[in-house]
């Protein structure tokens, strides 16, 4: 087989046979195939696209490529959730124990964030004690025990989407849905999910800027997953603004505690209950949707799923006194309030505007190896629809530094208030 073929086939709009795929994906991933000849392919599946019976041989033969982690010895069906990432989104905090304490086994791998605030393992990081760095067995065995354990990302997951993700970074073709839905169905299917759950955001602040766009990908993926016989779901979300009112590592895990005890902001708390009940109906712990539903909410007002925080948090070696006293939590010197100049209803909160403000006060990271500050971060005092007089606190900056004029100034850019109020939907659309 010649990739000159198989690229030349692929310009023409013709369709890849699972020889040709395989052969690509492995010949490129062990440097058989060099970037010039795999950077036309992408162009072309850029422009041709694929079928889903293409982009799911696709991705099993990615994940093929390296490592795949065995969760059999894990009792239950182990759902998994996938977000496309957003700013703010606390909500893998809140599902983990909140799934787990209706009898969910929830086997969650996590990575470190890039740019933004930190991912999950950044922010459990922000509670003393907690460790990440457990053998497999370990895992195994607090899943067993206590229905949730989080472990770090092995090293050796997909290496193909390694490489091929470097490539289309620099070839203008990581925007091509195939590509995307292959690349992020893959990582899942290697980390051992039996089903999977997928939140698709859509709005200034997504990858998808779009909905058009994401409810596309969104049925990629689950036509991928159900090709290949995992039972996926979606749900595609609103990302115009920030999810819940806290961007930062430790704000947010603060923001996770008040929502498990029934306590949290109105939209993250409606996104954890929708999420949340998908993944109870895919693990069969419920018949329906609205089964589902109900025993979250129980549990969110009758201690259950805090208390299941508690344990998780306390079997990882993490202090779970932070849970009744948030205090004992990373926090930064200062806490300077922004007001408003004028009043008005809050029409504009740019939420990747927001994410990059966070950034500039150290809560992401600027490249892979930048060290990361939990404590700092940014409270929302206003959302999208809010009235607002002049005068109004808007956002709380937590921060340690004594100067924060150009963080200030990025803020005020990122809110419009205007005279109309708008109301924006949270839940656009879910795939069942
Ligand atoms: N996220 C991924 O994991 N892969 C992509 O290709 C795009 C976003
Ligand atoms: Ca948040």
């Amino acid at each position: 087989m010649r990739m000159y073929d198989v690229i030349e086939k692929k310009r023409n709009g013709q369709t890849l046979t699972e020889d040709e795929i395989k052969f690509l994906v492995e010949g490129y991933t062990n440097g058989a195939i060099p970037d010039y000849q795999m950077s036309a392919l992408f162009m072309a599946i850029y422009f041709q696209g694929m079928t889903i019976e293409e982009s799911a041989i696709l991705t099993m033969a990615m994940v093929q490529s390296g490592d795949t982690v065995d969760l059999s010895k894990i009792q239950g069906i182990k759902v998994d959730k996938h977000s496309t990432g957003g700013v703010g989104d606390t909500t893998t905090l809140i599902l983990a124990p909140l799934v787990a304490s209706v009898g969910v086994h929830v086997a969650k791998m996590s990575g470190r964030g890039l740019g933004h605030t930190g991912g999950t393992i950044d922010k459990l990081e922000s509670i003393a004690g907690f460790h990440i760095e457990i053998t497999n067995n370990e895992f195994v065995e607090l899943v067993n025990d206590h229905h949730l354990a989080v472990i770090g990302q092995s090293e050796h997951l997909v290496p193909a989407d390694k490489k091929m993700y470097s490539l289309r970074d620099v070839t203008a073709t990581v925007n091509s849905i195939p590509l995307i839905a292959s690349s992020i169905m893959s990582k899942k299917i290697a980390s051992g999910a039996d089903a999977i759950v997928l939140d698709v955001k859509t709005g200034t602040g997504a990858f998808m800027k779009n909905e058009e766009e994401a409810k596309l990908l969104a049925r990629t993926m689950v036509d991928i997953g159900r090709s290949v016989g995992k039972e996926t779901l979606a749900v595609i979300s609103n990302m115009d603004q920030p999810l819940g009112r806290a961007v930062g590592n430790a704000l947010e895990v603060n923001e996770a505690i008040d929502t498990l005890k029934g306590q949290g902001p109105k939209d993250l708390t409606e996104l954890s209950l929708v999420l949340g009940s998908q993944m109870v109906v895919l693990a069969n712990k419920a018949e329906t949707m609205e089964e589902a539903r109900k025993m979250l909410e129980e549990n969110l007002h009758n201690g259950k799923a805090i208390t299941t925080f508690k344990t998780f948090i306390q079997s990882q070696g993490g202090d779970a006194n932070i849970v009744d006293n948030p205090s004992l939590l990373p926090r930064a010197l200062f806490q300077i309030d922004v007001h408003s100049e004028t009043s008005g209803y809050v029409t504009q909160l740019i939420a990747d505007r927001i994410g990059k403000a966070a950034l500039m006060l150290g809560a992401g990271r600027k490249t892979k190896e930048s060290t990361i500050d939990l404590s700092v971060g940014i409270l929302l005092h206003k959302k999208l629809g809010d009235q607002v007089q002049k005068g109004d606190k808007l956002f709380t900056l937590h921060t340690n530094t004594k100067d924060n004029s150009d963080v200030t100034t990025h803020l005020l850019g990122s809110i419009k208030l205007g005279n109309e109020q708008i109301e924006k939907e949270l839940i656009i659309d879910t795939l069942e």
